[in-house]
């Protein structure tokens, strides 16, 4: 079949690797009919991780089911589904605890494992015809026959429940207010996601035209860090408390209005414009190892936290991947009765051939190119 290899900082190409199949019986193999390509391929693509040639990309898929192994009994061949970025097993501590994010058992060494990602385990990404799908009954959501909604249903598989989950680790009740950072997908899934959740009111920070007026245009209100500090811009509207709570869905390579790198930039905004006893979601990504950090610190991942501002106004912060099976089922509801279309996001649709000029273009922040769905089915 053909996939999208990683090769190395600024490449990928599509490439004829070996067919997936059935390994254990309990997985099954899924021909994709779309996956989208993501902010968190970036930061491999641009080697700001540690990964490795050779990786197949691609960790927001859906498809059909082709084949299934025989211990498989919910998911049957035919059936259209959507899969957690996350692989999880389902029996472990933290599955059990609804934590799949934080499989104890999918990569061994590691709490949590995903497709076709540095660091997360053997599992082959989903940019490619098939994808084997491991621990099928827990890690394929169902979805309804047909074609209806797939780039909708394409956005379970990430960014709609990770943009959730960095909402509802803040606890956000109707009528607060709420500040995002970050308008890329996610941060615009953070943003419509509060929004479904009754926030009064949303900021969604960030410096792109195109970003900013997708906020305005389901309703939020958009700030350009690159016309003042955004900390200012908030307390500024808001009578100078700030808001409730916080979303970070920026991570790691996060900038600084003149666009050099400030790794820690987006959390110190949060804990300045958060209100004290709020609370601060941090879905964008941050690591232990970055090959091309700023300065020696930050490759560590040991950033200059204001740590003393975060205590002193008793703020709360929750991390780390998003467990995308807390959500999804219930997103994919809200989809199939027409209250929520997350595809609002997506701005472009490609062959997977198209892959290796996309990752460029997004890469640049190409107008356009802000959620590539590729369509290898077609
Ligand atoms: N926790 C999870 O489970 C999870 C899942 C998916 C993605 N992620 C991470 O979420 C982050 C966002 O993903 P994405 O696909 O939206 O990426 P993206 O790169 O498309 O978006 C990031 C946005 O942040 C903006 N930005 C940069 N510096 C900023 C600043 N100082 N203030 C405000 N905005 C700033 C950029 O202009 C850009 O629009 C990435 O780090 C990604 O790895 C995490
Ligand atoms: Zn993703
Ligand atoms: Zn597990």
């Amino acid at each position: 079949m053909r996939a999208v290899v990683y090769q190395g900082p600024h490449e990928v190409t599509v490439e004829q690797v070996e067919d997936p199949r059935i390994e254990h019986p309990d997985d099954v193999v899924v021909q994709i009919t779309t996956t989208a390509i993501c902010g968190s391929d970036l930061h491999m693509y641009e080697g700001r991780t540690l990964a490795e040639p050779g990786i197949v990309f691609g960790h927001e898929n859906m498809g059909t089911v082709v084949e299934a192994g025989t211990g498989v009994r919910g998911i049957r061949v035919g059936d259209r589904v959507s899969m957690p970025f996350n692989v999880a097993c389902g029996y472990c501590r933290n599955c059990r605890e609804q934590k799949t994010g934080f499989c104890l058992t999918v990569n061994p060494g590691f709490a949590g494992g995903a497709y076709g990602y540095v660091a997360m385990g053997p599992y082959r990404g989903g940019q490619a015809e098939y994808l084997r799908v491991p621990f099928a009954d827990f890690n394929c959501l169902k979805l309804p026959p047909g074609t209806e909604h797939e780039n909708d249903y394409a956005m379970l598989a990430d960014i709609f429940p990770t943009g959730y989950h960095g909402v509802a680790m803040t606890g956000l009740r109707p009528g607060e207010n709420i500040t995002v950072m970050g308008g890329g997908p996610v941060g615009l899934m953070a943003a419509y996601s509060a929004i479904l959740m009754g926030a009064a009111e949303v900021f969604l920070v960030d410096r792109v035209p195109d970003r900013l007026r997708l906020a305005e245009s389901i309703g939020a209100t958009p700030i350009d860090f690159s016309a003042g500090d955004p900390v200012a811009q908030i307390l500024d509207r808001t009578d100078g408390v700030g808001t409730d709570h916080g979303v970070d869905a920026v991570g790691y390579q996060a900038t600084g209005a003149g666009g050099a790198e400030q790794p820690a930039a987006v959390l110190n905004s949060l804990v300045e414009v958060v209100r004290a006893t709020g609370a601060i979601g941090v879905v964008g990504l941050y690591l232990a190892n970055d090959p091309g950090a700023p300065d020696e610190h930050s490759g560590r991942g040991e950033l200059l936290f204001k740590v003393g501002k975060l205590f002193e106004k008793g703020l709360r912060m929750g991390t780390g991947q998003a467990n995308v099976k807390t959500y999804n089922e219930y997103l994919r509801n809200l989809i199939m009765a027409g209250r929520a279309t997350p595809s609002f996001v997506v701005s472009k649709e490609l062959p997977l051939d198209a892959a290796p000029d996309a990752y460029q273009r997004f890469d640049r922040r190409e107008a356009g190119y802000s959620k590539v769905v590729l369509k290898p089915a077609a």
